[in-house]
């Protein structure tokens, strides 16, 4: 999660100092079908309702596995997944889909100071584990891309890895190949069952919209290979965002700030609050041999993430080793800050207006298609955690997981057959049905008999509902407005 950093620091790099706070306390999402956040007791009660009788008893929190939970945000391409994407009833018509990813699998963004670098290789080999059957013919095709139009600075950007040692942040093969397997899961759905796209599709019905950074940029590339196999070249229209947020013009946000802020000194509190923690940070520091702030600094977890999730050993130093219960005590502690980063609701707040301009922007895509226009049905934003980790808090879906790599969050639109002029919502999450946990569908859920959500639904949140928590009724308002 120091993509967290990373991506912070392209909105917030002014700050200096103050994004470390994000990088170091990431925070994650628990999904309740696998970790039970309210388990049932025995007695009939969950540990909420026994808050109020028996407050200690919730100063022991429900069992975290920060080993597992390690493995699933690794994502290493094994099994084909089950995924819920296309499901819909026989007299629906698929009109669109917006694909919303976070690049696959990188290199750290940060060396651990004083240990050797983890050995891995950035060269594309398909013989080499984990592999893809398009994998061969991806790299030939990539090195043919020079028709593409891409914006600016993203015309100088590599279309695959290709560094013996990988460079700081750069995308492994692994991270390809995530991205390899997701496009051909959603072209399979999207285009070979529900035809969403005719086979002489033009320029016109893509939209394509990346961060500057090559990781970003080629996990696209990935997916959109498998996506339209072989595609032509001319017809791509890469876009450039320069916001991690994907803010484009309307990232005057003072109101935004300020609650990420009281967002980082959260996390700070937590964070020095947590003594195995900070004795952790300290034994590390002792075995590099540097202070434990540097240590701190270093964002120690981003790396020990890559040795994790490439199988490689940990560094060791003539003073010792880094070892398994420093890494799982560092992930516990991201995996507990995620979950009082639930309770508090702050960066819920920030998430609502950091995340208006792209929902607001893909809403206005689905209000044209809806009304008939023919043009950019198929949609991908390639991005990072931080895109979609808010997306995720101001749609109202708690329950997800903090974005592994290669995650993607999908909008589907609908056009019910039997009345033409209605259009329904799904929301996918990593291939699972998220429409429901929404906040403005929840409710909708109850009363109705379609596995869908009304388009208004989303449009009213977007342009009026998301902002009542601020008391407002518009994105200028609710940025500028002082808290009482
Ligand atoms: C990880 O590496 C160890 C030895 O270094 C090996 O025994 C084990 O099979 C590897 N695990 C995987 C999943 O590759
Ligand atoms: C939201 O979309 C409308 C078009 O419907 C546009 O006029 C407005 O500027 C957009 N607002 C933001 C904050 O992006
Ligand atoms: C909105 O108004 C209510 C009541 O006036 C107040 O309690 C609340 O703090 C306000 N919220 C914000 C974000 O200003």
């Amino acid at each position: 999660m120091a993509t967290c950093a990373a991506a912070s620091q392209a909105v917030w790099s002014y700050k200096g100092k103050q994004q470390w706070k994000l990088v170091l306390l990431p925070v994650f999402l628990i999904l309740v079908h696998l970790i039970p956040v309210n388990p049932v007791r025995e007695d009939g009660l969950n540990p909420k309702s026994r808050k109020r009788i028996m407050p200690d008893l919730l100063t022991e929190p429900p069992a975290i596995d920060p080993v597992y939970e390690a493995q699933v945000y690794c994502n290493v391409p094994s099994i084909a997944e089950r995924s819920m994407e296309g499901h819909a009833p026989h007299y629906f018509k698929l009109v669109s889909v917006q694909v919303l990813i976070r690049h696959g699998d990188r290199y750290p963004l940060y060396a651990i100071p004083k240990t050797k670098r983890p050995d891995i290789d950035c060269m594309l080999v398909p013989s080499r584990k984990p592999s893809h059957p398009q994998l061969e013919a991806f790299i030939k095709h990539m090195s043919k891309g020079s028709a593409a139009q891409m914006d600016g600075s993203l015309s100088s950007l590599p279309h695959f890895p290709s560094h013996s040692l990988c460079e700081m942040g750069e995308l492994t093969q692994t991270g390809v190949v995530q991205h390899l397997r997701n496009g051909q899961l959603l072209r399979e759905i999207y285009i070979n069952k529900h035809k969403l796209l005719p086979s002489d599709w033009t320029a016109k019905q893509l939209y394509l919209e990346t961060t500057g950074k090559s990781r970003t940029l080629q996990s696209a590339l990935a997916l959109l290979y498998t996506f339209l196999p072989d595609f032509d070249w001319k017809k791509i229209n890469m876009r450039h965002q320069w916001s991690t947020i994907f803010c484009s013009g309307s990232c005057d946000c003072p109101m935004r700030n300020h609650y990420l802020e009281e967002e980082q000194r959260r996390q700070y509190s937590l964070r020095v609050k947590n003594s195995n923690l900070e004795k952790v940070y300290v034994d590390m520091a002792k075995i590099v041999g540097i202070p434990t702030r540097q240590l701190r600094a270093s964002n120690p977890i981003d790396s020990l993430l890559c040795y994790f999730c490439h199988n490689v050993s940990f560094p060791c130093t003539k003073a010792g080793c880094i070892g398994m219960e420093h890494f799982k005590v560092i992930k516990r502690h991201q995996l507990e800050d995620e979950r009082e980063r639930q309770e508090k609701k702050l960066y819920f707040l920030y998430a609502l207006l950091a995340t208006h301009p792209l929902l607001n922007q893909t809403v206005n895509r689905l209000q044209r298609i809806a009304e008939g226009k023919k043009e950019e049905m198929f949609v991908l934003y390639s991005a990072h955690d931080v895109t979609l980790s808010p997306v995720l808090s101001a749609l109202g879906i708690t329950e997800a997981r903090f974005p592994r790599f290669a995650a993607r969050l999908v909008f589907e639109l609908w056009q019910d057959g039997k009345r033409p002029k209605e259009h329904f919502i799904r929301i996918l999450y990593n291939g699972a049905d998220v429409t429901f946990q929404t906040s403005f569908c929840k409710d909708h859920y109850k009363r109705s008999s379609k596995p869908m959500c009304p388009l208004e639904k989303l449009v009213n949140f977007v342009k009026r509902d998301m902002f009542l928590i601020f008391n407002s009724t518009s994105y200028y308002d609710a940025c500028h407005r002082r808290a009482l």
